[in-house]
């Protein structure tokens, strides 16, 4: 047996209607009941929203622009990821053993988030992206990460994701509910492509959130650390440390892209029509509104 071949994809079940891997609803009371700490900051995304992006751009805030210390782990042992307890991001236990101040990491759905959380008032960064490239990008993902349940085929796994049949639940579930969270509580709701489009202008906005004032040099240094290029090329936080049993970078590299609209390569002119027609219906309640391209 090839080391592919022999590792097995992702069993899957449900907590409150959302798809999760299974051995995170095996472990939900845990999760469920863990201890946030007042000065935990969390980062919250759906799959592939740019969440390693995101905790790239926090770390370097909050390490005054040391890349010698950003590169001090990798990106899951900086910030656990709170739900996941494989072998190699025992998130829970990870969380729980580290120092505070923390920064964690989920992709929970907004109510399924552990209350104290909200009790707590923690500080949270909410990252969105739009729907078409974070389903492209977690299409991709799953044919790369040997944990994910098999994608089937491009046209599958879009109906899937139409439906609301993949990990972590409904994409337009999770941004809605956490954009509506945000009016109660303390969150920074930031977009890919807004990141995308002026760097300088979103990681101000997180330095304001975080408090934190940093001269323009450091802001440059942070800038040009997080970009796709450099990201892409440092060994931790392109996850090509995880054991190619797990995730395969020759099926599709964890850094793949990194861009806004590569949708339209992989979109039919008929996919997309029923896509938007979909789409349409799913967010007309809500403010909530996203670029497809830039
Ligand atoms: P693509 O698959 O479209 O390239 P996550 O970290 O939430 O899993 O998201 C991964 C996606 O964010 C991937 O998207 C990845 O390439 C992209 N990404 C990671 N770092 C980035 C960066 N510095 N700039 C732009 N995109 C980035």
């Amino acid at each position: 047996l090839s080391l592919e071949s022999s590792m097995t994809r992702s069993e899957t079940d449900e907590v409150g209607g959302v798809l999760l891997p299974k051995r995170v609803c095996d472990r939900w009371d845990q999760i469920w009941n863990f201890r946030a700490r007042p000065d935990d900051l969390l980062i919250a995304t759906y799959a592939k929203a740019g969440t390693t992006w995101i905790q790239e751009i926090v770390d370097m805030i909050q390490h005054d622009g040391d890349t010698e210390k950003c590169k001090r782990a990798t990106t899951y042992l900086r910030h656990p990821f709170i739900e996941m307890p494989t072998k190699y991001f025992a998130g829970l236990e990870l969380a729980e053993a580290m120092p505070s101040p923390r920064t964690l990491k989920t992709h929970l759905p907004v109510q399924l988030v552990p209350p104290s959380f909200w009790e707590q008032e923690c500080k949270i960064i909410y990252v969105a992206r739009n729907a078409k490239d974070n389903l492209v990008s977690y299409y991709h993902f799953h044919r790369m990460n040997k944990n994910m349940p098999a994608p089937g085929t491009w046209e599958e796994f879009l109906e899937k994701f139409m439906a609301g049949q993949v990990l972590w639940g409904c994409w337009y579930d999770h941004v809605k509910g956490w954009w509506d969270a945000k009016e109660n509580h303390c969150i920074l709701y930031l977009f890919y492509e807004d990141l995308k489009e002026d760097p300088k202008r979103e990681i101000q906005k997180v330095l304001q959130f975080l408090e934190k004032d940093l001269e323009n040099v450091v802001l440059d240094k942070i800038i040009h650390h997080t970009t796709f290029e450099i990201m892409k090329d440092n060994p931790m936080a392109n996850y090509t440390f995880q054991p190619p049993a797990v995730m395969d970078h020759s099926i599709s590299p964890f850094m793949r892209k990194g861009t806004v609209g590569d949708w339209k390569n992989h979109f039919t002119v008929a996919q997309n029509e029923k896509f938007d027609e979909d789409y349409r219906k799913k967010m007309s309640r809500t403010s909530l509104t996203f670029r497809m391209e830039l």
